[in-house]
């Protein structure tokens, strides 16, 4: 026996009506779901990509700068300037640096940074009429040895760079703690 359209449903059920609408309101909300979450996410996945990109390129990059010959390096203390390239996100610099190298005793050549440990001015190698064989600061007057131990005024030694040397020639890579003291 059919149904009457007007018949209550039975306790339990929906009207049809209301399943019919349901199904129809599922549907379009799938549709419309799925293809806003296309239309957004592939943007989206394309400019992650590109704000990625310069990060993995700065990875790839060499850390080590040619500085030197290493027939110039000697035991006494010499000032060598560089410029590093930088990536930060898209923006490119180049900065300048300088290391102070010299060749240890044991022939060991090492590359002293000159950043004072005080306040961060820039310390000179025995500058005349001050500190003989003492890396010398002329703001408040930091010495420290050749080594760059720390003798006044500052409370840590210098920093060292990362020294690679291939060639014939000085490479300095990243900035670490001094290892020498
Ligand atoms: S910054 Fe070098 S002594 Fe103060």
């Amino acid at each position: 026996m059919s149904e009457h359209p007007n018949q209550h449903p039975k306790e339990g059920q929906q009207p049809k009506s209301k399943m019919r609408e349901m199904s129809r309101r599922q549907f379009l909300n799938y549709t419309l779901g799925g293809t806003g979450g296309f239309l957004i996410g592939i943007p989206l996945v394309w400019n992650l990509r590109f704000a990625i990109d310069p990060l993995l390129q700065a990875k790839s990059q060499s850390n080590y700068v040619k500085v030197a010959e290493v027939s110039e390096i000697t035991s006494t203390p010499t000032r060598f300037k560089f410029q590093v390239e930088q990536v930060d996100g898209w923006y490119y610099s180049k900065p300048e640096m300088e290391a102070w190298i010299a060749k240890a005793p044991d022939g060991t050549i090492y590359a002293l940074s000159p950043k004072c440990k005080h306040l961060g001015c820039v310390v000179s190698w025995a500058p005349e009429g001050q500190a003989p064989n003492e890396f010398y600061c002329p703001c408040h007057g930091a010495r420290y040895t050749i080594d760059g131990k720390e003798l006044a005024v500052a409370s840590a030694p210098l920093d060292e760079y990362e020294v690679m040397l291939q060639d014939g020639f000085v490479y300095l890579g990243p900035i670490k703690a001094n290892t020498r003291v």
